[in-house]
């Protein structure tokens, strides 16, 4: 079965959608959930779901990029996945971290892309007047944001929407998206799935 890790770094909601997905679906499985935080609140929700954890805390490496992505190496071959998701995940990787997982590697980010890459990406559509806005999952390549889309979902930006309550209304969207797509992925379908007027639960 194909196994996944999910690298996160703070509460992980969209870990829990995905390792709730492969637990119910059958499809993949969670081997690994690993947090560049010992203090990311998703480690506990990881565990609580019967989920190996990791921590590689990023600031032992004290900006030495190289070093901690080279024990993010390592602490992933224990696992050995076949794909990682980013889910929350705050660190920019390099293109030699990268490299070694194109085509296997994940990200969902809370924009339609092309648009917004980077961050504050809600208020960034409120400030344009976005009429439309919401998440994306996209394989990742060494450029951040830029891989190639897999999976959109979309909702209506209303008049009195916040950054605040606009992030709270992608958030569910991710948490349909995301699972979608690697269920999808896994069976090596990567036809563009675009969701629109989700009923999230
Ligand atoms: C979400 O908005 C996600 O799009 C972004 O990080 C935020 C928190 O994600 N990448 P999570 O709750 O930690 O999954």
């Amino acid at each position: 079965m194909t196994r996944i890790a999910v690298l996160i770094s703070g509460g992980g909601s969209n870990m829990v959608a995905l390792v709730r997905a492969m637990q119910s679906g059958g499809w993949a499985e969670p081997v690994l959930v690993l947090a560049n935080d010992p203090d990311a609140g998703g480690l506990q929700k990881a565990r609580a779901m019967g989920v190996q954890t990791a921590v590689v805390d990023h600031r032992a490496f004290k900006g030495d990029r190289g070093a901690f992505e080279k024990a993010l190496g390592d602490t992933l071959a224990t696992a050995k996945p076949d794909i990682l998701c980013l889910a929350g995940f705050m660190r920019v990787l390099t293109a030699d971290f990268v490299t070694k997982w194109e085509g296997r590697m994940l990200n969902i980010h809370p924009s339609l892309l092309p648009k917004y890459k980077g961050l504050h990406t809600h208020l960034r559509a409120l400030e344009a007047g976005d009429l439309q806005h919401g998440c994306t999952v996209h394989e990742v390549t060494p450029e951040l944001d830029d891989g190639p889309i897999l999976g959109q979902a979309m909702l209506d930006v209303a008049p009195d929407d916040t950054p605040e309550t606009l992030a709270a209304r992608v958030l569910p969207l991710e948490h349909t998206l995301y699972p979608r797509v690697l269920e999808r992925f896994v069976a090596g379908e990567k036809t563009l799935l675009s969701l629109r007027n989700v009923n999230v639960d």
